[in-house]
């Protein structure tokens, strides 16, 4: 008898240390791919041991560079592949363009199963900076980039679709064919579904901070971003907000919406910092 109610107590334990955390999806940035991840898996599987992490290898490099729509509808099929193996839910971290993909994916999987979602340096509200493309496209002038992402063409790049120039709102509104859309700027057929994916989420945790250097503005991680004068407006006093466009203020009224600002990091280090997972990262997984 004592020896089944150890075993018993054993088993339960052994369930409770292998399944205690739910797994973790991981999806990298632009013009880089899984690897660049490893040390957040690699961290997770140390501090939460029996964790399972999915380190999304798809659209990496030159192909992170697709319209986001092909890539949200393609990562879509793997989410409800991974989804469907573990029924109490996964969380969801994406890294820079990846965070604003992953929340893409979310919005285009309007029966996902995602419990946490993690945005960490994200360009959610878009971008207004070209430091980060320099290396790949260094004639490219931050004043004149509008004539080229907000054509046919440009379109057809991922960046094309979430830049967000300040001084060209109505040729943004008129071209952009992603960012517009997945934040309810314009309505669709599908704006129900883009809110409800992502109301319907126990938690979401934007990170990001002022020495980020590359997501331009830096509040566009947290949802926050220039006027029509250039001035940065933060997330609680937009329209995206307060007019609950895609489910922030629900979220932020239930006490799931959680705002980090991490001065001191710029954009290159949020996802190689052991410091910055084990404060910010780990204590948001469950
Ligand atoms: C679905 O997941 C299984 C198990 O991880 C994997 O072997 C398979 O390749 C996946 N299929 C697709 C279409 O993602
Ligand atoms: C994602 O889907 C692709 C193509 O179906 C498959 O090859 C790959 O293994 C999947 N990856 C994950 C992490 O499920
Ligand atoms: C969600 O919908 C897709 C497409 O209709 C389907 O393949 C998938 O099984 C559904 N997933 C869940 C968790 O119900
Ligand atoms: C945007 O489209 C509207 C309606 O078609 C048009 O009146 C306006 O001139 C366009 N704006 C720009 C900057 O192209
Ligand atoms: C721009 O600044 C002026 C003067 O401060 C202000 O009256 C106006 O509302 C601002 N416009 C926008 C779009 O923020
Ligand atoms: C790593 O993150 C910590 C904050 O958690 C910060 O103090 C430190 O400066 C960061 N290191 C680098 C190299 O960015």
């Amino acid at each position: 008898m004592f020896f089944v109610r150890s075993a018993l107590l054993l088993l339960i334990y052994l369930c409770y240390s292998s399944f205690g955390y739910k797994p973790v999806i991981l999806l990298h940035g632009i013009l880089t791919g899984s690897e660049s991840m490893e040390l957040i898996k690699s961290r997770i599987e140390e501090k939460h041991p029996g964790t399972k992490v999915y380190n999304i290898d798809r659209f990496e490099g030159w192909s992170s560079l697709e319209n986001m729509w092909y890539q949200a509808q393609q990562l879509s099929q793997n989410l409800t592949n991974i989804t469907k193996q573990h029924p109490d839910g996964v969380n969801f971290l994406g890294y820079s363009q990846g965070a604003l993909l992953a929340r893409t994916i979310l919005q285009a999987t309007p029966n996902h199963t995602v419990h946490r979602f993690i945005s960490l340096s994200g360009p959610q509200a878009g971008q207004y900076g070209t430091s980060f493309l320099h290396l790949y496209f260094p004639g490219l002038a931050l004043k004149t980039a509008f004539e080229l992402f907000y054509s046919r063409v440009g379109q057809h790049t991922s960046v094309g679709n979430y830049w967000n120039d300040p001084y060209h709102k109505s040729l943004y509104m008129n071209y952009s064919q992603y960012l517009p859309y997945v934040n309810n700027e314009i309505l669709s057929s599908k704006s129900a579904d883009f809110k409800n994916a992502l109301t319907k989420l126990n938690m979401m945790v934007l990170i990001g901070g002022p020495d980020d250097d590359v997501i331009t503005p830096w509040e566009s991680s947290q949802f926050g971003y220039y006027d029509g004068n250039g001035t940065v407006v933060t997330l609680m006093d937009r329209s995206i907000f307060k007019n609950d466009a895609i489910g922030l203020k629900t979220l932020y009224d239930k006490k799931k919406l959680k705002i980090v600002t991490v001065p001191g990091i710029n954009h290159f280090m949020w996802h190689i910092n052991v410091s910055i997972c084990d404060n910010y990262i780990l204590p948001y997984l469950d």
